[in-house]
């Protein structure tokens, strides 16, 4: 991998993003940009979320800038009506429609809370969707429309999010855990991307572990997993079982687990949309612990974006990415390549 800085890499476009959080599209239109193109977000009159380039074919307004009215999404210029395909569906003052009377449209799915767009041209492939386990379950807690608008590449917040071995440095006032620094990170390969993991061992629970399950007078194993999943989440898992108890999903469900999401979605080959969602089987209904975390959260979130925004400057300013490597670069590693892969199966289905 090239360890010169390149921000004009195509990105992998046959692949679902988030692009907002479904409580945010009501009644007016939302422009957003995805993939460094202009697209706005819609509702159609019985509510389904509609996605369209943010370019009326006339003169090129932006549809952002018109009404959800009239059975579709109006131009705030001349009128005309467009419905969730993209398809001119009444211009006022004419009734023929002109067969360039079209705008670009994309899928959409609503789920976990947001509005996914596939943003390529071959058939959207639902599969391809992420998976949250225990969303819309009970017994779990959900933290949702979190965001936050982060000024880098998503290529270095992927970077920082599968690199454990940066918590105890740059989040030594929020999550940092220095006992942690020297147990080695695992990384093996999943369905739809890597993890990288450790688990901490025969370790005393902490105060929240001890209000949230009886673990009696005993001691526990805690696991810490960074999950990536193509083409851009990432989550932390996070279980904490009584030492000696197997590892398996059902035990880690009785204990205390959290999952943390943050869906990224490039914005422009600079910024990212940094969604994020926080999902845990303990406190649940607890909304004092809930604005507390979200606090915390989002002040470690906010830590990560000043580091990968300044390393953006410095990337843009130097035109390098890298000078040396470290073992703890496998993992972003992995799930970089991962994402080249994608992006070249994108190439060779365009080409054929
Ligand atoms: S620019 Fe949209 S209808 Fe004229
Ligand atoms: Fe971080």
């Amino acid at each position: 991998m090239s360890l010169k800085a390149d921000f004009t890499q195509e990105f992998a476009r046959n692949q679902w993003y988030a692009a907002g959080w479904s409580a945010e599209v009501g009644t007016r239109p939302v422009a957003r940009r995805i993939l460094d193109q202009p697209v706005v977000l819609f509702r159609m009159p019985d509510g389904t979320a509609g996605a369209l380039e943010d370019q009326c074919p006339h003169r090129l307004a932006p549809l952002s800038l018109g009404e959800c009215t009239d059975g579709g999404l109006r131009c705030g210029y001349h009128g005309m009506v467009f419905d969730q395909n993209g398809t001119c569906i009444s211009i006022p003052g004419q009734d023929v429609i002109p067969p360039t009377a079209k705008t670009r449209s994309y899928p959409t799915i609503e789920r976990f809370g947001l509005i996914w767009l596939w943003m390529g041209r071959n058939v959207a492939d639902e599969t391809r969707m992420p998976h949250v386990p225990g969303y819309g379950q009970p017994g779990w807690e959900i933290l949702e429309n979190g965001y936050q608008h982060h000024l880098a590449n998503y290529r270095i917040e992927i970077e920082n999010l599968m690199d454990p071995a940066h918590t105890t440095f740059l989040h030594k006032e929020t999550i940092g855990n220095p006992a942690a620094k020297n147990i080695p990170v695992e990384v093996s390969k999943t369905k739809s991307g890597i993890k990288a993991y450790r688990w901490l061992q025969n370790i005393p629970p902490t105060p929240l572990d001890r209000e949230s399950r009886d673990f009696g007078a005993g001691r526990v194993d805690r696991q810490i997993a960074f999950h990536f999943q193509l083409p851009a989440t990432s989550f932390v898992d996070i279980a904490v079982i009584p030492t000696g108890a197997e590892r398996n999903e059902e035990t880690m469900n009785a204990g205390v687990r959290t999952f943390s999401y943050k869906f990224l979605t490039p914005e422009t080959q600079t910024t990212t949309h940094f969604f994020w969602l926080h999902i845990r089987n303990f406190r649940v209904g607890d909304d004092e612990f809930n604005r507390t975390l979200t606090a915390s959260l989002e002040k470690t979130f906010e830590e990560d974006n000043v580091m990968a925004s300044a390393i953006q400057s410095e990337q843009e300013r130097s035109g390098l990415r890298q000078r040396t490597s470290l073992a703890i670069d496998r993992a972003p590693m992995m799930a970089l390549r991962m994402i080249d892969r994608l992006v070249e199966e994108d190439r060779v289905a365009e080409a054929t």
